[in-house]
């Protein structure tokens, strides 16, 4: 049984953590935010992800996942150390590696043996060399003798499945020098997985830096031309569900990131995209996709926050209750939620909003309250439609899905529904006298 430390216990580092010590391994997940590791030992998840609670739960009882402040005792007798700290944005578009150096310091700083380094943040390619250089200086410094071994292993976890998408991977990918004690050590980590028919895939520290890239860069473009294409069907009659279903069915193409909203958001993709787009330009390679991927993807979240205003001013309403604030279903993360942008920009627009959402609700009273935002909440998804004259469904969660249409128009002052999911049947909807607009759909109201 290997022993690891986790260093960083938000949404990769918490799960991944639970995760390895499921595949066997002995872990001890360390965090600088002592509360944060407080509640984590008194059973308390800091964050929304179904199956968590369980996960840690189920290694803590088993003797193989504990926490700790304290990084050289987290340290001690390990085999390797995952960093997994916020690379968040740059004002400048470029990936902010100061937590990951500050990271990287405490390690060489705090170790009394040599674990090898484990880079589980996303960052641009060349980081891991950069974070051996700066370990090896310390190592140096201290008279120690050793030489860091620094391994990129991004993550591919999804969230509001991160436990099922980190326990059962598409792959993993594992970037090292090819030193055969390292891979060995790292296929060990990963052994339950790989024996499950898991693929591993074993390459340079560069090439992995590049897949984590790659990967988020592509779907944020899949996302992006579908939501255009959506926008056309919108003007021409066409329908996009059918579009993105004949598409998908194309095996070249495959059927997911193809379903039309408001546009991608989250902590990855819009920052991942701006990353790839400044390292590209730093080696004088124009990465114009990727950049009008994400532009039009910032643009598109306007477009449809001023289809709403223009539709309610016409009609000379200006109450609007808005379902679902996270930034997709099945998590509580705001960060860089299309639904909060919509929210922010119909705000902006003098609408008088009241909304609901079902796990993101402190985050969104704690956002709203630092930004003076007069947005009310209600604790309730049909008590929000109180008094309202419209209806944006803006996250996909499957109570909004399942909703009972009868009951949302009874409960409404008026009838217009924005359906910016495309969750909900427009024939139902316009059956109950209410006037449906979604993205791009038939059955659309004129
Ligand atoms: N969230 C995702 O869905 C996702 C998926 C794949 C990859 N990633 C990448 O993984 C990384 C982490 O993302 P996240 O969403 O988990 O971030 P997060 O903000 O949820 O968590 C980061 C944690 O690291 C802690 N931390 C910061 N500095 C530390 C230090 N020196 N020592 C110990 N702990 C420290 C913070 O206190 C925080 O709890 C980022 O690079 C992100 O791009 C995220």
């Amino acid at each position: 049984m290997k022993k690891i430390c986790v260093m960083g216990c938000g949404y990769v580092g918490l799960v991944s953590g639970a995760g390895l010590a499921q595949f066997g391994n002995y872990v001890t997940c360390f965090d600088i935010d002592k509360n944060r590791i407080e509640k984590l030992r008194n059973g308390i998840m800091p964050i929304y992800e179904p199956g968590l609670q369980e996960l840690v739960e189920e290694n803590s009882r088993a003797g193989r996942l504990d926490f700790a402040d304290d990084l050289s005792e987290a340290l001690n007798n390990c085999d390797a150390v995952f960093i997994a700290v916020q690379t968040p944005q740059d004002v400048d578009g470029n990936a902010n590696l100061e937590y990951l150096y500050k990271a990287a310091e405490d390690i060489a700083n705090s170790t009394a043996g040599n674990p090898v380094v484990v880079i589980k943040s996303t960052v641009p390619v060349g980081t891991a060399k950069e974070v051996a250089g700066r370990i090896n200086d310390k190592f140096e410094e201290r008279n120690l003798g050793y030489i860091a071994e620094v391994v990129s292993n991004p993550e591919f976890l999804i969230e509001g499945k991160a436990v099922k998408t980190f326990l059962e991977p598409d792959r993993i990918v594992i970037g090292c020098r090819q030193d055969e004690k390292v891979c060995t050590l790292m296929k060990d980590l990963y052994s339950k997985p790989a024996d499950e028919g898991r693929e591993l895939i074993v390459c340079s520290n560069e090439t992995a830096e590049t897949i984590k890239y790659a990967a988020n860069s592509f779907l944020a473009m899949k996302i992006s031309f579908i939501n255009q294409m959506a926008l056309l069907c919108g003007e021409t009659g066409a329908d996009i569900d059918t579009v993105a279903k004949a598409l998908g069915s194309d095996s070249r193409i495959n059927p997911r990131f193809l379903n039309p909203g408001p546009g991608y958001g989250g902590s990855c993709f819009p920052k991942d995209t701006k990353a790839l787009v400044r390292t590209a330009e730093k080696y004088g390679v124009d990465m114009s996709l990727v950049r009008e991927a994400d532009d039009s993807n910032e643009r598109h979240k306007e477009i449809l926050a001023g289809k709403i205003a223009a539709i309610m001013n016409k009609n000379g309403v200006s109450n609007l209750a808005v379902w679902g604030l996270s930034f997709k279903a099945g998590t509580g993360d705001l960060r860089n939620s299309p639904a909060i942008a919509m929210v922010k920009s119909l705000y902006a627009k003098g609408l008088h909003i009241k909304a609901y959402d079902p796990k993101a609700m402190k985050e969104a009273e704690h956002l709203f309250k630092n930004n003076n935002f007069n947005i009310e909440l209600s604790a309730d998804m049909y008590k929000t439609l109180e008094g309202a004259e419209a209806l944006l469904v803006a996250t996909e969660w499957e109570c909004f899905r399942e909703s009972d249409i009868s009951k949302v128009a009874s409960s409404m002052k008026g009838n217009l529904i924005f359906d910016y999911r495309n969750i909900l049947d427009p024939i139902r909807v316009k059956s109950e006298g209410m006037k449906y607009y979604g993205v791009g759909r038939r059955y659309e109201t004129d």
